[in-house]
């Protein structure tokens, strides 16, 4: 096990990422809890992580000496340098210029971390961000590297194994930070990388039957991926002391709700409860066309509903909820200052405080694309894995201006078939996700001898990592017009089709 101390960065997850990608299992402790976690867990290596804070200030976090004097190898990055740098009698000072962002660090000597992958004398890009920098180095160490703004940036002490470096070596935009961390992991730390999702599944169910006891758990399901997992990972661990809702809105997708029924009651045979709830759902949002309104007017009935099927099956003490790392680290707010709502997204976080419920989230720690792994691990089918995201919302949202069932219907159809065709076209795991919108517009067309006036069917289809900014996918003219034809053809009410070439910013991806 590796132990990642937090000194409150907002990629630590990403460290953690980084070391399940090499195969070894890590956990996070927040700094001021790391000497108890440390003691208890007897991990192989740490890694400090970075933070906000600046080893300047008074009453500045710092790492537990015990860790530092154990003997095991220890990983600073950003923050997590400066703090072991100062502790271990190196000097620290405000750097003159502030570096953020891309910068190009110089190797100036070799390191056990450069294995294979940087070379003396050579330049790489790193991301730096942070203010402070070590001038002077405990003693033990090395200077392997330097950076435009200061001569020390990675430091090295081969005999105790502690290395440290000012930048991040665990984003994205340090292009060899992964092999830097792999080199740590693997070569300096010395683990097999033989940890995989299926201990991350042993070890979440160990967790949830630690949290849960004896207690009920409730989940919703949306038809969406994490629920799904989430709830199949629970039912593994505590079995029927969960039940599932399942609160079928009537803007679900075409047999979204067959699709969920027969996997939970069919192949896992796990309690679900199916509420039929359209009726309440359209009949509240007659006449509402306001995004805002429509996406707050759902998000207020699904509480109701779901509130009310929990008191039937006799309340509940847990609530479980498939929320992901990235909905954990956009809930924080990078300024601190005041953000904008964009949009009100839909979740059951009103939930918890009224119903007097505890939360159960087993896959807070996991990215979407590890949340598929565990899926495929727990045999949830490769099918229903890899579906695209589907907003809380659902259909009201793609359906601009009021909502109607015969709109609903039009959409539903045309959804399946531009689905259907990019499935045959072998696109649909290369789009991050598609589907189709249908305009409150009516334009004039002409089939056979006759004049149409009906509906504009408008498709969306982008790529992304994580759905906080996206390019529109680039598909060839042929497929558009096929697809086109197809939806003209089978949908009766559309006889238009547009494709949105809009990129995310300035657009979202969904229409409100
Ligand atoms: P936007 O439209 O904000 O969408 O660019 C980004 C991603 O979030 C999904 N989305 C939602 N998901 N509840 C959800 O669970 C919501 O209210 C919601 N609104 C948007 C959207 O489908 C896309 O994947």
């Amino acid at each position: 096990k590796i132990l990642i101390v937090d000194f409150g960065s907002q990629v630590t997850q990403l460290i953690a990422r980084r070391v399940r990608e090499e195969g070894v299992y890590s956990e996070i402790v927040p700094f001021n809890k790391a000497e108890a976690a440390f003691a208890e867990m007897k991990p192989k290596a740490v890694i400090l992580s970075g933070g906000p804070a600046s080893v300047l200030d008074d009453n500045a976090p710092s790492a537990p000496l015990s860790i530092l004097t154990a003997g095991v190898p220890v990983l600073g990055i950003c923050y997590g340098e400066q703090t072991m740098a100062q502790q271990l009698g190196g000097t620290v000072e405000a750097g003159h210029h502030r570096e953020f962002g891309r910068a190009a660090i110089e190797i100036t000597d070799t390191c056990a971390l450069f294995d294979g992958v940087w070379e003396v004398g050579g330049k790489y890009d790193v991301w730096m961000s942070h203010g402070d920098r070590v001038t002077k180095m405990p003693d033990g160490f090395r200077a392997v590297a330097k950076a435009p703004g200061s001569p020390i940036s990675i430091i090295a002490d081969d005999i105790r194994k502690f290395y440290a470096m000012q930048f991040h070596p665990e984003v994205a935009h340090t292009p060899d930070g992964a092999k830097l961390i792999r080199n740590f992991v693997r070569n300096i730390a010395g683990f097999a990388g033989d940890w995989t999702m299926r201990a991350f599944r042993e070890e979440a169910i160990e967790k949830i039957r630690a949290q849960v006891g004896k207690g009920k758990v409730i989940c919703g399901l949306s038809g969406g991926v994490d629920s799904a997992v989430a709830a199949v990972l629970i039912h593994e661990a505590i079995g029927d002391q969960l039940t599932c809702v399942f609160v079928d809105h009537g803007m679900l997708r075409k047999d979204e709700a067959k699709t969920v029924v027969d996997l939970f009651r069919h192949h896992y045979n796990i309690p679900l409860v199916h509420v039929d709830a359209s009726k309440t759902f359209l009949g509240e949002l007659e006449g509402v066309t306001d995004p805002e309104v429509k996406r707050k007017t759902i998000g207020r009935l699904f509480i109701d509903v779901f509130d009310a099927e929990a008191k039937k099956i006799g309340g509940a003490d847990f609530l479980a909820q498939g929320t992901l790392y990235p909905d954990v680290i956009e809930s924080v707010s990078f300024t601190g200052g005041p953000s904008v709502t964009i949009k009100s997204h839909h979740n059951v976080g009103g939930l918890p405080a009224r119903m007097n419920m505890k939360l159960v989230e087993p896959l807070r720690e996991l990215f979407k694309d590890e949340v598929r792994d565990l899926g495929r691990e727990l045999g949830l089918p490769d099918i229903f894995v890899g579906r695209h995201p589907f907003p809380g919302p659902g259909l009201a949202i793609r359906c601009p201006g009021e909502i109607t069932r015969e709109k609903l219907d039009i959409l539903r159809e045309a959804d399946a078939v531009y689905i259907d065709q990019i499935r045959k076209a072998d696109l649909y795991d290369t789009i991050w996700q598609a589907f189709a919108v249908l305009l409150p517009v009516k334009t004039v067309g002409v089939m056979g001898d006759g004049r149409t006036y009906e509906y504009v069917v408008g498709l969306r289809a982008v790529t992304s990592t994580d759905g906080m900014t996206a390019d529109f996918y680039a598909f060839d003219m042929k497929f558009l017009g096929e697809t086109a034809t197809r939806i003209i053809n089978e949908v009766k009410g559309v006889n238009r089709v547009v494709y949105d070439i809009t990129s995310k910013p300035p657009g979202t991806i969904e229409w409100e």
